[in-house]
Order: C-alpha cells, then sequence, then structure tokens
C-alpha cells in the first residue's frame, strides 16, 4: 500500500495539496488546497450536502461563525475537558502526545490514561524523545487544544474568544431558532460543512491530524421518549459491515467480524438510530468509491468516551498506518442541550403536540466527518499504479473527480482541430469543469489526465471535421467510443451521474 508520505508527495507534484506557506518553510499542521484539490475537496462537500441536507426532508442546514464566544465552550465542557497529555523532551524540547508514544511504542491502549499512569508506562517502556532520543521525557499539564484569539481592540480577559475546535456547538446554540424557522418536527437533524481548530500537539500523519480542517456534521434530534425506535433502519437491515464492539475489545481481540445490521439490534449491541447512522454513513461512503474491506465500525471502550458520550462508534479505514478514525458518531444524549439551558437561561426545549408538553431532545446520533481524512480515503483506494499504463491512475468516482472531462486536438499544428477541439472545450466548460491540452502526444495527455482522475477524455480528429463526431476515451478501461459532437454534453451528463455506463457507447 502506497504509505502517507508518497501520498503527500503525488499530492504535491500534481496540485491536490501543498504545506502551507511553504516558501516561508511552513507551519506543521496547515496545509494548502491546489488545484485539482479544491477541486475534491468542494465535491466531497458538494456530495455530501446534497444526499445529507437537500434529498432529505429532515434535515436542514446552518452555517456558524468559526470565532466563537467563550461562554459556548464552558458550558459545552471544552474548557474543562478539551485536552491531550503531553511529553515534553528536557533535552531538545519537543513536545509529543504521551498517549501516542506509548501506543506507538508499547503497543498498548491508552484510552482514558490519566498523567501519572502514562508517566509510568513511558518509564516502564523506557520510551524516548521520538526527535533526539535522550529519555528525559516528563509530563506536562494536559494542554488545552482550544485556540484562543482576542476579539476587537482590547486584549483583556473580556476580549477572548475561541476558534471553534468542533462546527457542532454552533448547532446547539442555533438549535432553537433553526428549528422554529424551518418548522421542524422531531425526530430532525441539522447539519454544517466548516472549519474547525485544533492546537493539535504534534500534528501527523499529512492530512490525518492537522491544525485546521472541515467537519462535515449532523446533530440529529429525536424525542426522548422516542429512541428506541427508528423508522429508517429497516432499510438497512441486511446491510453488512465489520463490526469491532468494546465487547470484543475488553476480551482482548482486534479483529472485526462482518455483521448485519438486523443481527447487531437483534443483539441488542446498537440502539436502532445509532446503527442506521452508521449505516447510511457506510453505504454513503461506500457509494463514492471507498473499499468496504477497509471500512469498519468500532465501538468506544468505557474509558474512551468523550466526556458527553453515552455510546459512541467510530467509521474507521485502515489507513497505510493502521485502522484510524474517519468519522465519529456519538450518542450525546441531551447533554449540550442541557448544558446550554443551564448556562445561558434559555429555553431549548420542542412543543410536543401529542403530550401538550415541552421535551428536551436527544441526540442519537451525532455522524462527525472530517472533510480532509474523507479527501485521503477517496485518494488512497482511488490510487493505482498501472504496470501497463507505466502510469498512476485515480479511479475517481466520476462525481468527485477534480476535472469531468479533457479535450484535446489530435495534433496542436494543424489549425483546424485546434479551432474546433476549442469550440468543442468552450461549449463543454459551461457546463463541467474541463481541461484541454495540446501539449505533447496524445499518449502522455492522457497519462496526465488519468493521474488526475479525468474519467472521459475527448480528442478532436481529422474525422470529426467532416463528421462532426470526436472519440471520448473512459479513463478506467481506456476504451474508445465515436460520439456526435452536439450529443457530447448530454452523453457526460448520463455518463458522470451513473445514468449511462461507457460500454453502451461502443
Ligand atoms: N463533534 C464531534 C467531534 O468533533 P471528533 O471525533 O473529535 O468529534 C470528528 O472529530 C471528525 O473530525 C474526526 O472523525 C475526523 O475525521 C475529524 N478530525 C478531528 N480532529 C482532526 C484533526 N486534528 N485533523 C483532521 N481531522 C480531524
Amino acid at each position: 500500500m502506497l504509505t502517507i508520505d508518497e501520498l503527500a508527495t503525488f499530492c504535491k507534484r500534481r496540485g491536490f495539496v501543498y504545506p502551507s506557506c511553504e516558501i516561508y518553510g511552513g507551519m506543521s499542521g496547515f496545509f494548502d488546497y491546489g488545484p485539482l484539490g479544491v477541486e475534491l475537496k468542494n465535491s466531497i462537500k458538494q456530495q455530501w450536502w446534497k444526499s445529507h441536507v437537500q434529498q432529505r426532508s429532515d434535515i436542514v442546514g446552518i452555517d456558524g461563525s468559526i470565532i466563537t464566544h467563550p461562554k459556548v465552550w464552558e458550558a459545552s465542557g471544552h474548557v474543562a475537558n478539551f485536552t491531550d497529555i503531553m511529553a515534553k523532551c528536557g533535552k531538545c524540547g519537543n513536545s509529543s502526545r504521551a498517549d501516542h508514544l506509548v501506543e506507538d511504542k508499547a503497543k498498548i491502549p491508552t484510552a482514558g490514561m490519566n498523567t501519572s499512569q502514562l508517566q509510568e508506562l513511558m518509564a516502564k517502556h523506557k520510551i524516548k524523545c521520538p526527535r533526539c532520543g535522550s529519555d528525559v521525557l516528563k509530563i506536562a499539564q494536559p494542554f488545552n487544544l482550544m485556540f484562543k484569539t482576542t476579539v476587537g481592540p482590547s486584549s483583556g480577559k473580556e476580549a477572548e474568544a475561541y476558534l471553534r475546535p468542533e462546527t457542532a456547538q454552533l448547532i446547539f446554540t442555533d438549535f432553537k431558532l433553526a428549528q422554529e424557522n424551518a418548522r421542524l418536527k422531531l425526530p430532525f437533524g441539522i447539519a454544517q460543512i466548516g472549519k474547525a481548530f485544533r492546537n493539535e500537539i504534534a500534528p501527523r500523519d499529512f492530512l490525518f491530524r492537522c491544525r485546521e480542517f472541515e467537519q462535515m456534521e449532523i446533530e440529529y434530534f429525536v424525542h426522548p421518549n422516542k429512541i428506541g425506535k427508528c423508522p429508517y433502519v429497516e432499510e438497512f437491515s441486511s446491510y453488512e459491515m465489520n463490526v469491532l464492539t468494546s465487547e470484543m475489545q475488553k476480551k482482548g481481540g482486534d479483529e472485526h467480524k462482518k455483521t448485519k445490521v438486523k443481527e447487531m439490534l437483534d443483539k441488542k449491541l446498537i440502539l436502532p438510530w445509532h446503527a442506521y447512522w452508521l449505516a447510511f454513513e457506510h453505504n454513503w461512503l461506500a457509494s463514492l468509491g471507498a473499499k468496504t474491506e477497509n471500512l469498519r465500525i468500532r465501538q468506544h471502550v468505557q474509558e474512551e468516551k468523550s466526556h458527553y458520550a453515552t455510546d459512541t462508534w467510530d467509521l474507521e479505514y485502515n489507513f497505510p498506518f493502521g485502522w484510524k478514525e474517519l468519522e465519529g458518531i456519538a450518542n450525546r444524549s441531551d447533554y449540550d442541550l442541557q448544558q446550554h439551558m443551564k448556562a445561558s437561561g434559555k429555553d431549548l426545549s420542542c412543543f410536543d403536540p401529542e403530550t401538550n408538553t415541552k421535551v428536551v431532545p436527544h441526540v442519537v446520533a451525532e455522524p462527525s466527518l472530517g472533510v480532509d481524512r474523507t479527501f485521503l480515503v477517496f485518494l488512497f483506494d482511488a490510487y493505482e499504479y498501472d504496470s501497463k499504463r507505466e502510469n498512476i491512475v485515480l479511479h475517481l468516482n466520476p462525481k468527485l473527480a477534480p476535472i469531468k472531462a479533457a479535450v484535446f486536438p489530435l495534433l496542436s499544428n494543424k489549425e483546424e482541430l485546434v479551432a474546433d477541439a476549442k469550440k468543442v472545450y468552450d461549449e463543454l466548460r459551461k457546463e463541467f469543469s474541463c481541461f484541454y491540452d495540446e501539449n505533447g502526444s496524445i499518449g502522455r495527455r492522457y497519462s496526465r489526465m488519468d493521474e488526475a482522475g479525468t474519467p472521459y477524455c475527448i480528442t478532436v480528429d481529422f474525422d470529426s471535421l467532416s463528421k462532426h463526431d470526436a472519440t471520448i476515451r473512459d479513463r478506467d478501461s481506456t476504451k474508445q467510443a465515436r460520439v456526435k459532437i452536439k450529443e457530447l454534453a448530454e452523453i457526460l451528463h448520463k455518463l458522470l451521474s451513473g445514468k449511462m455506463e461507457f460500454g453502451s457507447l461502443a
């Protein structure tokens, strides 16, 4: 499998992702998306928004502010609890996450361990500084991951605010307004896509752990008396996923087992709403190209759960550095709404017309997916070195591909071919992100587009001039077909949306 460093090198060379501000030496944990990367990232977000918000009648979206009121984070528990334990090297001053050092070197799960437990394990396993190799590593005070800033000209305490470490809290603070404006009735969800910031002690693994990243989150609210029943779970009854429960982990196991949703429910391993959202998310990722053998769902063990969660399952991906969280799906109960009601003194309950009473809904599932980690997953599962073509091919789902179609004149020194090819390009780019290329041999141009993940290449040749048609080439099979130029846009629409198979053109 491709390593994360090899993927980072590829991303930089092809203009997917660069280290941020590289001309000044870069900044650890910050990245910029290049011309291909921004298209792929935008497509991921568009596909998510379409299937999670626009195509559903029970979910609406918001877009909250990034710099947020400090009271939000006091109420949510982030000021007190959003910390990691840091190990600092007494010799070179390097900071590392103590839990990561122990997990990496001693291969021991560290969920929920406190400062002294980690210090003890570091001594027992003679863990050294990963930078200079010295053994004078000392555990420091728990380190809060939130970025603080000041708002306005004053720099006093009253001007302090935070960059949000998760988008979720804005959903809770806007809950009442959004519910009333959109006239939502339980059960319903509120979704948001946006930046989040965490001052990670040791960012690592390229986009996997950065300090600035994006999240796609939903808080799904259910009547407190109806948390045991999910009207949608039936549609996923026979859906199968790789499952690793907390019970299996307690017995020392790390091997997941293929299990159907129905079996999980029958054995009461999970509540129906939680199972529904895990299957929905798993299916969404798979439908856009994530390989199901690289996905699993893993339940948090008791010590690992966040302060707000009654049950959490991670959707994990088999990264080259191990199975790691791609998406967290927690049951947050009514924790957040209750906390914000207490702290703000505002009523955040909903009216229940059946009982004529007010109820505080429960968040039965919070699907929280990182855009940047999803970006990595789609790239890993699309990437192939094709030894026949002697070239990298990115088999990205056409819905995600940064460039949907490339247009070439067969020869760049034939004016009439160039003119016709440019006409085709000008027409197509009104509807799709397209690329025009007349440099190098046709073979080189195909290779460059295969590497960029472009699903279709269109070549205007001498026959095109008289017959008003062109060849269209399929990235994955390399097969070609001739199509009328006036039908190209419609055919591309059908191919890109999956309504037409390329084979039906030949
Ligand atoms: N609101 C819940 C929440 O934020 P989380 O598990 O801390 O839960 C959700 O984060 C997702 O955000 C993760 O599954 C991951 O995809 C992404 N994420 C979290 N920290 C990240 C980081 N430092 N860099 C990149 N993505 C991150």
